[in-house]
């Protein structure tokens, strides 16, 4: 048995596609890039994943499931994804590339995995209680090896960066693809470039990206600035993109979806809750939903929603006021970092998700965003404010009757907690919203704040402590308490 590193081979090739061939009728997987727009198809993509006709996005298009025939046989496929959880390859390990009949194909010799993918679906109790949901489930994307749902993405876009040649890659970020794409260059021999706003990402996501040796660039100016300069400098430079623009991360994030309908059984929830910023998270899971759909994967589409931060709203906007016929820019603002992005690239992508699905938009404030936070910390699971705002988001989606008391919801958890603890810590000393127009609202919700407490170091204090905090526990809660929320 030959020792596998993590860039590693399917192993014995003839058996994989023995394994492959298995599942199938007719083997058909030659994936095409088409331009969502205009439908032209590049032979391969120009630096800047633009169409050279139009400019808008790219996208990978499988002709072969198009056809009115399905090309796989749904049930064997399934099995021999589920097989290839007991295998030691490292690519079957992976929670991406064990799904590998429905991405296009890099050669297996410069595949880049760090076992990402595999993440957990937690049932979330009290938060289930508080909004009246009671099958309501996390996926944690935020439990992939950098923390943040971009592994899923990155390891596949970083394979077909090393596969065509490149030695350096670049990203703009507000932090979590700049953390994931260091790691992957890394891990692949490759040299990594990031742009990011300088002073408003989190200090967890830059300190990732340092240690895994990224020339770090902070810019005066803010996300949308930053994908501005790289947009220039891949035109000049030979350096690889690998922000979501590039379909090639789209393929792998799309694997979030297929994991989650293999952990439900192939059945379906009734609704998918995702956070939106670039809007390339929500573009690739509603893809991996059609596509299943199409391959009989799956017999009905789930409806997938997207939850914006109010201070970063363009999508929700161009919904909302423009039908969907145009986006305006704007300068965006968010204590949720992460999704703090002015003019999301894929929009067009996740508006034709929305359609396809029958899903909603809706934005959420901070103070929302920041409670949303703490309860589903309450309920065990930390995740970082940009995934919260699905919970927030959620919340006024059952006030609208949009989701239904018995339905069966799943919020994307984009990524970890300990991601930006700034944010955890203010919050729960009662600082995150002091001085700002939100603090009356914030202080509404004290009783979600669990300041530390300093004490002697004596055996008395800490008794005292303790049994005020049980006393605390026995009160009602405060008058927008969680219980409040119940009911249809
Ligand atoms: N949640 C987190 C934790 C994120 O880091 C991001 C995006 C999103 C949600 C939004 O996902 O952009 O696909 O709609 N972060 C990017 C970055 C922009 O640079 O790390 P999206």
């Amino acid at each position: 048995m030959p020792y596998h590193t993590d860039k590693a081979s399917f192993g014995n090739r003839a058996e994989h596609r023995i394994n492959s061939l298995s599942t199938t009728k007719t083997v058909e997987t030659i994936s095409r890039l088409r331009c969502i727009s205009c439908g032209a198809n590049p032979e391969t993509p120009a630096r800047d994943f633009r169409c050279t006709v139009c400019g808008d996005l790219l996208e990978f298009l499988f002709p072969g499931w198009t056809a009115g025939e399905c090309p796989y046989d749904p049930a064997a496929l399934k099995l021999l994804w589920l097989k290839r959880r007991t295998s030691s390859e490292a690519l079957d390990q992976s929670g991406v590339w064990r799904f590998r009949e429905l991405l296009p194909q890099i050669s297996a010799e410069h595949a880049i995995t760090l076992r990402e993918g595999n993440t957990p679906l937690y049932h979330l109790p009290r938060c289930g209680r508080a909004t009246g949901v009671e099958n309501l489930h996390v996926k944690h994307q935020g439990m992939n090896p950098t923390a943040s749902f971009k592994d899923t993405g990155m390891t596949f876009a970083a394979s077909s960066a090393h596969e065509s040649g490149f030695r350096w890659v670049a990203c703009a970020s507000t932090g979590n693809t700049s953390a994931s794409m260091a790691a992957y260059a890394a891990r692949g021999n490759m040299h990594s470039l990031v742009l990011i706003p300088d002073g408003k990402i989190s200090w967890g996501k830059l300190s990732q990206a340092l240690d895994y040796g990224a020339l770090t660039c902070q810019l005066r100016t803010d996300f949308d600035g930053c994908v501005k300069i790289l947009n220039d400098l891949v035109r000049q430079k030979p350096v690889y993109l690998l922000n979501s623009v590039n379909p090639y991360r789209i393929e792998g994030q799309k694997t979030a979806a297929i994991e989650l309908m293999e952990q439900l059984g192939w059945e379906p929830p009734d609704h998918i809750i995702v956070p939106g910023g670039n809007l390339g998270n929500s573009s690739a899971i509603g893809k991996a939903l059609v596509e299943m759909r199409e391959l009989k994967l799956i017999s009905r589409l789930p409806r997938l929603s997207i939850i914006q931060a109010k201070g970063a709203n363009p999508f929700y906007r161009s919904v909302r006021e423009f039908g969907g016929k145009k986006i305006e820019p704007m300068t965006a603002d968010t204590l949720a970092t992460a999704i703090r992005i002015g003019n999301p690239a894929s929009w067009k992508k996740a508006l034709r998700v929305l359609e396809a699905t029958g899903g909603e938009v809706e934005e959420v404030t901070e103070v929302e965003i920041a409670n949303a936070k703490a309860e589903i910390g309450a309920d065990g699971i930390g995740c970082e404010p940009a995934s919260a705002v699905t919970l927030a988001g959620l919340k006024k989606l059952r006030r609208s009757g949009f989701v239904k008391a018995g339905e069966l919801v799943v919020l994307i958890l984009t990524g970890h907690l300990l991601k930006d603890p700034d944010f955890t810590i203010k919050f729960h000393r009662g600082d995150l919203f002091r001085g700002t127009p939100d603090e009356s609202e914030a202080s509404q919700a004290k009783y979600l704040q669990r300041a530390p407490v300093v004490l002697d170091a004596d055996l008395g204090a800490v008794i005292g402590a303790l049994d005020g905090a049980e006393a605390e526990r026995d009160k009602p809660r405060g008058p927008r308490g969680l219980t409040e929320e119940n009911g249809d």
